[in-house]
This record gives structure tokens, sequence and C-alpha cells, in this order.
């Protein structure tokens, strides 16, 4: 995938969630990297981190800032460079909306499969009311939009998002915000989820 990004101002969105980490801070995971600021704060704090990308060029851009960070490419729907429960934190920064909902439920299975129990899952998705960045004004829950260079884009609802969650992680707080992308109105979910350290008891959940 051709990637073209302009480095934008940084708004410190992950930094009210790691400050629960205390020293030695552990290993983090930025999904979709794309420039890399994700990847440097999380660096500059004290994580020890990987990057990966589907584009070469992102991954050459955040490398470019990130020199001592090791980064792969990978497809966020499988992570296979990476091992099973490695990461105490992993953060997607706007790069889990390019899928299907097929591809929705690999990418938070991949995510969950690197994840250590009680790891961390940071996480922004286009919201369904993403006008300005091609939201339809009649929203279809996982209707994807083709875009211009062929890819595709999803836009989420709370409850989207909760379905993929269920059964694999605990929400612990989800936010719809606004901000400002590329001089336009972006809006998104922000979403803190945890990888439950015990596997449910089994038939929890279950109705009698
Ligand atoms: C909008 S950018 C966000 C970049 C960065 N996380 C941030 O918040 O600034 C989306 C990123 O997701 C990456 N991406 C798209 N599809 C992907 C996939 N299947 N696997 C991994 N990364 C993907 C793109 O290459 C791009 O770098």
């Amino acid at each position: 995938m051709s990637y073209k990004y302009r480095i934008q101002s940084y708004d410190n969105w992950l930094e009210p969630w790691l400050a629960r980490f205390n020293a030695p801070k552990g290993t983090a995971l930025d999904v979709g990297c794309g420039p890399g600021l994700d990847t440097q704060f999380l660096s500059t704090r004290g994580f020890e981190v990987q990057a990966c990308d589907v584009s070469a060029d992102a991954l050459l851009q955040s490398g470019g800032l990130n020199p001592t960070v090791p980064h792969a490419i990978a497809d966020a729907r499988e992570l296979l460079p990476y091992p099973d429960s490695i990461f105490s934190v992993v953060v997607a920064g706007l790069s889990l909306h390019y899928f299907d909902q097929g591809g929705s439920v690999r990418a938070f299975g991949a995510v969950h499969r690197v994840l250590k129990p009680g790891g961390l899952f940071l996480f922004r998705l286009n919201a369904w009311d993403d006008f300005e960045f091609g939201a339809p004004r009649v929203h279809d829950a996982w209707q994807v939009v083709a875009e211009a260079n062929g890819a595709i884009k999803q836009f989420f609802t709370e409850a989207m998002i909760r379905e993929l969650a269920a059964g694999r992680f605990s929400i612990v707080s989800m936010e719809k915000k606004r901000s400002e992308r590329y001089s336009r109105p972006k809006s998104f979910f922000e979403c803190c989820a945890i990888k439950p350290d015990h596997a449910p008891a089994p038939g929890a959940g279950r109705r009698a």
C-alpha cells in the first residue's frame, strides 16, 4: 500500500492510560504505526516498543523518527511477526478500520493473541458520524465504504465495538471524541480495553 502521511501535532491521548504502569514499564506494540508518533510517545515513556504497519513507506517514516525501535511489516489481521502473549500494551491509533466485519474480527483476535493476560488495548476507530472523512449519511452496521484507491473504510457505532470486544476484552472506557485532522473535524471512538487475566469459568454468561 502506498502511504502518504503528514505529521500533525500530537495530542498525548495515551497519557492517562499509561500512568498506571510503574517502572519497568513493559513491552508495547504500535499496530498501524503510520508516521510513528504513538511509537515515539511509548518509547519516550520507557516502554520497550515494537511497531508495525502494512505499508513500507509508513515503516520508513516511523523508523526515521524512532531509529532504536524494531519495526516490522505486518497485517493487523494476523500480526504474524509476533508470538502469543508478549505485550503489556497494544496501541492502534485509527488503524483498525480498514476492514469488513470478518477482517475486524480477525484484527481484534490478533491483538488479543499477542497481548499478555491483563494487558491493555488502547485504540481509536472512525465513528459512524465521521462525515468529513467519508462516513455515509445513512449508517448501516458493517457496511464498508470504498475509497478511491481501492481500500475500504469502516465506520463504527458503540454497539459494533462492543460486539468485536465481546468474549475477548473488557471495555474499561469508550468515549466518542472530535478533533481536527488535515483541518477537518474528525469523529472517532477512543477506547481502553483489557484482556482479562483469567479465562471465563466454564458456563459463565450462560443463562440457566
Ligand atoms: C490513519 S493512519 C494512523 C497512523 C498512526 N497510528 C496514527 O495514529 O497517527 C492508519 C495506518 O494504518 C495502516 N494500516 C492500514 N491497513 C493496515 C493493515 N491491514 N495492517 C496494519 N496496518 C494497516 C496504514 O498503513 C496507516 O499507517
